[in-house]
């Protein structure tokens, strides 16, 4: 396996402050601000899911335990920054793992005081009934919903008495969101780091793609990529398509055989340190592209290629997908698959395009990887700004199983999308996944030489 690189520098508890700050200069002295954690969730009997803490929690102190609340209040000008956490428990680390307790937080994370999750309830209250705006994305965590919603009974009972307690609810996200729209030096890092595992995934994927293989075996090898590079895993199941099932967007049951001739469509990405990578290629089964996969392959990479130049900083967010389309359109009125003009084939209403290309050509890429961040602020596009990163994704699906229309019968089952993570900067597009190999030849000197 080649070199990846060394590890990025983590991100420090300085710069989590500087996030924690920049949230708080937005709040009211009198606000409290909650950041909840999903609770554990059973897959059966005894066993979990693996367990993943919400974005906002690792975005704003990188805790990634269950059991935690994040809570942040004002005392006399100043945020003081409270973590709640799993207790000490030496029978539950016996059982489940080690675990930092409230010694370890306030000793490592970017905090000002720490406490166990037995003493939320209490604690909590008693907070709630000092401040007069609850920042608080409900429906979330139902523990602290309850202890909030007590807090407005609390409230509305004691008001002619005390007049103290909450008197409104708002949702953080939007403002975190736009503050995780936009990613630092240090995220850039890790996200780099993540596409690259993601890159040699796919490299070692394309390697061991021979007729007769199984999607799910595909799917071990680039998961297997993924751990053995220090990822903690994907980011989003899998898609691994052959043949037909190349032209079914989100296909992700991966259990079918890859035949001689067909297309194979694998879309995945990693996470690492919580960032998310989101990286697809398509190539054919046997190593070598028909004239028709040539075709269609080479024009959704001339899509993409001008989907990448226009993710440049100025141009509106949806500039990429207005590139991407007008050359797919332009390709396929040459190819003979649309009889219709530019103008008519671009059309939302009746154009032919979204017959075969009928998704956006990317989104916000970040801790989620389909990342947080209005697109139409306002109702008007977002301006492309240094920092962001979005993913350049078109596609061209020929799905012959297709009730609703008519598939060319020369590009019958070819399903191609092409995905690249991209980081808009001063200087242009930097691609943070451009060590995966794309072009027709690079793609058919690589597949099946394990
Ligand atoms: N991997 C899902 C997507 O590309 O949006
Ligand atoms: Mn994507
Ligand atoms: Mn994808």
């Amino acid at each position: 396996m080649s070199a990846i690189g060394d590890e990025p520098v983590r991100i420090t508890n300085e710069e989590y402050k500087v996030r924690q700050q920049r949230l708080f200069s937005q709040m009211r002295p009198d606000d409290l601000l909650l950041i909840t954690s999903p609770k554990t969730s059973v897959r059966s009997n005894d066993v979990h899911y693996v367990y993943r803490n919400s974005s906002d929690m690792l975005y704003l102190c990188g805790w990634e335990d269950p059991d935690s609340l994040f809570m942040a209040h004002n005392e006399e000008g100043n945020w003081v920054v409270s973590l709640f956490v799993q207790p000490k428990d030496v029978l539950k680390e016996i059982w489940e793992g080690r675990r930092p307790g409230a010694e370890g937080a306030i000793e490592h994370w970017p905090i000002d005081m720490a406490h166990t999750y037995e003493e939320l309830s209490d604690l909590l209250s008693n907070r709630l009934e000092k401040c007069s705006r609850v920042l608080v994305k409900t429906g979330c965590n139902l523990d602290v919903d309850s202890i909030v919603n007590d807090a407005f009974t609390a409230k509305s009972r004691s008001r002619q008495k005390f007049g103290t307690g909450p008197n409104s609810i708002e949702d953080p996200s939007p403002r975190i969101n736009e503050l995780r729209l936009r990613k630092s030096a240090a995220e850039i890092q890790q996200m780099r780091h993540s596409a690259m595992i993601a890159s040699q995934a796919h490299i070692h994927a394309m390697r061991n793609t021979k007729p007769g293989i199984g999607e799910w075996q595909l799917e071990g090898v680039i998961e297997g990529v993924f751990k053995w590079l220090g990822s903690s895993g994907i980011a989003y199941p899998c898609i691994i398509g052959s043949g037909e099932n190349a032209t079914i967007l989100h296909y992700n049951v991966n259990s079918d055989t890859c035949d001689d001739g067909e297309i194979l469509l694998i879309d995945a990405g990693c996470e690492y340190r919580g960032y998310a990578s989101d990286i697809t290629r398509s190539w054919p089964v046997n190593g070598k592209f028909t004239d028709a996969q040539k075709e269609i392959y080479q024009l959704v990479l001339d899509a993409q290629t001008a989907a990448i130049n226009a993710c440049v900083v100025g141009n509106e967010y949806d500039a990429p997908h207005e590139a991407a389309r007008k050359v797919l359109a332009e390709g396929l009125i040459e190819l003979g698959v649309i009889n219709q003009n530019l103008d008519e084939a671009l059309c939302a209403e009746n154009g032919q395009l979204k017959s075969w290309y009928m998704h956006n050509t990317g989104h916000w890429l970040g801790l989620d990887v389909h990342d947080v961040g209005i697109y139409r602020p306002d109702g008007k596009a977002r301006i492309l700004e240094e920092g962001m990163v979005l993913t350049v994704e078109p596609g061209l699906y020929f799905g012959s199983w297709r009730p609703d229309v008519e598939c060319p019968e020369r590009y019958s089952n070819i399903g191609i999308r092409i995905e690249d993570d991209v980081l808009v900067t001063a200087n242009g597009p930097d691609v943070l996944s451009k060590d995966c190999p794309k072009t027709i030849d690079e793609i058919q000197s690589i597949v099946g030489t394990a």
